[in-house]
């Protein structure tokens, strides 16, 4: 378990136990990040973890929108700022919660952003947790080097996209994390396919997919290409995100679910 030793409040480095801290990276914007991280937590909660997310898109903040979790549901006191909670018990810190309307645009520079980030894994009382998600903004700027500098990474799940323009930017992303030492735990290509309804076929409907290149590059070979399925982003849109069902998933699930175990062993 690590016991909160980077950066925590003292106060906090005794109530909060978090066994794994995995972030969600992509070179290129919406490819899915975000809806992965939710997934992701949904699929590891279904198989008993305590599981939470840290929304560290401080300006593009998704997660309370998918699991439907209203605007200044963040409550906090002496002791530190208590996460909201979704119906199925993950729990959740992002910058919309704090804000007073959902639609309040937050228009702040690089050190504001950073001091945040800090404050969501220094002051929150996370308590214990098997795994803690940070879902992190497009690109490998500051609040990526925040994230990597302040919390005990496992590791990085990155996400691309058949197009050829994510596959390039997301390479920067994985030259990155070689550079900070952050290992890849899972490359997932999202969008990757459509199957069709009647014949079964996948249409390739981004183009070829360059993820085993990804994968390759990231010196990773877990590999998880999920399709398109427009019920995501009706329940995404719904906040119901918790009632998804992507057997995809399955591998990665596997691989983090085994990053615990073998972290228990040790
Ligand atoms: N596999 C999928 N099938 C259908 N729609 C999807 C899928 N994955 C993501 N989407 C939709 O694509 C949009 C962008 O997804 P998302 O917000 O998760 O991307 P992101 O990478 O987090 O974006 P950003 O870079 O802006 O943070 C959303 O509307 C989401 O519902
Ligand atoms: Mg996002």
């Amino acid at each position: 378990m690590l016991g909160g030793s980077h950066a925590q409040a003292p106060k906090l480095a005794g109530f909060n136990r978090i066994g794994q801290v995995i972030a969600v990276v992509s070179g290129k914007g919406g490819v899915g990040k975000s809806s992965l991280t939710a997934l992701l937590a949904v699929a590891l909660g279904r198989q008993g973890q305590k599981v939470g997310v840290l929304d560290a898109d401080i300006t593009g903040p998704s997660i309370p929108k998918l699991f439907g979790l209203p605007a200044g549901g963040l409550r906090g006191n002496e002791a530190g700022i208590l996460p909201a909670i979704t119906r199925t018990g993950i729990r959740v810190v992002s910058a919309n919660l704090m804000l007073p309307e959902e639609d309040a645009a937050v228009a702040w520079r690089g050190p504001l952003i950073t001091g945040l980030i800090q404050q969501f894994w220094g002051q929150v009382l996370w308590g214990k947790l098997d795994t803690l998600l940070v879902d992190l903004p497009p690109g490998t700027s500051d609040p990526l080097l925040t994230v990597v500098r302040q919390m005990p990474l496992r590791g990085a799940v990155l996400v691309t996209s058949p197009q050829q323009l994510a596959a390039l930017v997301v390479r920067k992303a994985v030259n990155l994390l070689k550079t900070l030492n952050v290992p890849v735990l899972g490359v997932v290509e999202n969008l990757a396919y459509y199957p069709c309804p009647q014949s079964g076929e996948h249409h390739e409907v981004f183009g070829p997919s360059h993820a085993y290149e990804v994968a390759v590059a990231a010196g990773c070979d877990l590999l998880v290409r999920l399709p398109i399925d427009p019920s995501l982003t009706q329940l995404g849109d719904a906040g119901r995100i918790e009632e998804a069902e992507l057997p995809e998933l399955a591998p990665l699930v596997a691989r983090l679910l085994g990053v615990v175990t073998q972290r228990a062993q040790a």
